[in-house]
């Protein structure tokens, strides 16, 4: 286990993200993670800019992660840096996006023609490949086998965590009368253990209001609903993240 280490000095650009940008530092197993205000939806097909998101996400992001740990998920997460930077841990990500759904939506609805909303016992999973020129696909365990993209034993170690989060998150957002719809976590490797990386935000995931089903997450963004960031902000008040 290495320590914590959040003094560190930002470095060059190693990639920029649809949403955020991923900064090299001093020290060679630390990254910064840039959270803009880009906002992107459809692979890319759909941008903009939202004043706030940037801070918004990181903080609630920090939140998260910090909570996920204290529950003994080991996440990427170090600390927050600044408004819209924090460290983390360097990850060897792996290709895959896991989704764990509680309600029928989105990509699930237009695939099976399930009505949204649809209460999901137990709740699923699915893996999509992480590749925006393909759209993302979904993608199954025989392929991650047959392609590499993780072994048999991190397929079920990211399956254990995906729902392992997905309990400990809805619980969260219910204590501030929400229904968690669905979410997407990304993996990686540090030191040959799995780690959650990347983000969780209103960005990644699905948050309904409990009572009125009021869409407080990036589907606002998506359908233009309006109020994307003051939504998310929203979320960020009623279940503490100090914004
Ligand atoms: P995207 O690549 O989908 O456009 P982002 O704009 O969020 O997404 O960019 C952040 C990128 O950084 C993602 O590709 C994500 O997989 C990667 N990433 C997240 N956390 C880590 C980490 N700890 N180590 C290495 N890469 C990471
Ligand atoms: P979907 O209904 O479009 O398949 O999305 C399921 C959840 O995963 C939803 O909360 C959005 C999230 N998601 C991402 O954040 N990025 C992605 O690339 C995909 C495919 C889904
Ligand atoms: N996260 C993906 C994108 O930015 C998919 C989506 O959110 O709709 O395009």
């Amino acid at each position: 286990m290495s320590t914590t280490n959040l003094n560190v000095q930002k470095q060059a650009e190693l990639y920029k993200g649809k949403a955020k940008t991923v900064y090299a530092t001093d020290d060679a197993e630390r990254l910064i993670l840039f959270f803009r205000n880009d906002t992107s939806a459809f692979d890319g097909k759909k941008l903009a800019q939202l004043e706030r998101k940037g801070m918004v996400n990181n903080r609630f992001n920090a939140f998260i992660m910090e909570k996920l740990q204290a529950a003994g998920i080991p996440t990427h997460f170090e600390g927050l840096l600044s408004d819209q930077e924090c460290v983390v841990k360097k990850l060897q990500m792996l290709p895959v996006e896991c989704v764990v759904r509680n309600l029928a939506a989105g990509s699930m609805c237009r695939r099976l023609g399930v009505a949204e909303g649809t209460v999901l016992n137990p709740p699923t999973f699915e893996f999509f490949l992480k590749n925006d020129a393909l759209g993302d696909p979904m993608i199954n365990e025989s392929h991650i086998e047959t392609f590499g993209w993780a072994t048999k034993e991190q397929v079920e170690q990211m399956k254990d965590m995906t729902f392992r989060v997905n309990e400990i998150l809805k619980g969260i957002f219910l204590a501030g009368n929400m229904l968690l719809v669905d979410s997407k976590l990304e993996f990686g490797l540090f030191h040959g253990q799995l780690y959650l990386g990347d983000e969780f935000s209103p960005d990644g995931c699905r948050l309904w209001d409990k009572d009125t089903r009021e869409k407080l997450d990036k589907d606002r963004f998506r359908q233009d609903l309006g109020d994307v960031v003051e939504a998310y902000e929203q979320v960020a008040r009623r279940i503490g993240v100090p914004l």
